[in-house]
């Protein structure tokens, strides 16, 4: 069975390689996303499996302190990165599955591009929802399509795990039996989006 030290080796590996395989529409997709969920400028954000940073930018358009941005990554190397690029906001290097968060801490939860690689896949979704606030909301997305993903992922080598991603309404199905409330559920041929309410 796979480990999360295998997980975290694995992007260990990658980091240094890792922005140069970003494409500019990618950066485009999360940056619309973003815009679109309707954050207010003093919420509260975490980033999960935030890697060197795609999205932390975007955030930095909408938050008005930094120290409300917070970046969760396995992969010391990948968060080392992201530290560099940016210095001010909140980064742990830690497991998604057990955070060293409070109850009720967020009023976002963030997985861009991450979610296929977390091991206990109901886990996460059960302890994301213990840190977000009555009303936050869990946005689980891709910056590509569910079938470019899958063909990524069995071209790369050595990934540490079948790193599966659910249909948009099967995991709109996994957080609603984990007491999220569905705001939306899309899929297309250029990216993926799941909102759950936590009321
Ligand atoms: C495909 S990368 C995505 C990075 C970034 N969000 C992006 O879109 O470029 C997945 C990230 O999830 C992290 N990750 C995987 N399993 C994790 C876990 N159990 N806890 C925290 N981070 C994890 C990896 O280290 C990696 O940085």
């Amino acid at each position: 069975m796979t480990t999360c030290q295998e997980v975290s080796r694995y992007f260990d590996a990658m980091a240094v390689e890792w922005d140069k395989g970003i494409k500019e529409s990618e950066k485009d997709i999360a940056c619309k996303i973003i815009q679109e969920l309707g954050m207010g400028s003093k919420d509260h954000v975490l980033d999960v499996g935030a890697g060197t940073g795609l999205i932390t930018p975007f955030l930095l358009q909408i938050i008005d302190c930094p120290q409300n941005i917070t970046a969760i990554d396995i992969s010391p190397n990948m968060l080392l990165l992201l530290k560099t690029k940016f210095p001010h906001i909140n980064t742990i290097q830690g497991d998604v599955h057990q955070m060293p968060f409070h109850d009720k801490q967020f009023d976002w939860v963030l997985c861009c591009n991450a979610f296929p690689h977390f091991i206990d896949q109901m886990g996460f979704i059960q302890e994301v929802r213990r840190a977000l606030a009555v009303n936050g909301k869990l946005v689980i997305f891709h910056t590509l399509s569910r079938c470019e993903l899958e063909c990524i992922h069995r071209k790369a080598h050595g990934i540490p795990q079948k790193a599966s991603l659910p249909s948009a309404l099967e995991l709109a199905d996994m957080m609603e039996r984990q007491g999220f409330k569905t705001i939306c559920a899309h899929e297309d041929n250029q990216h993926y989006k799941v909102i759950g309410l936590k009321d």
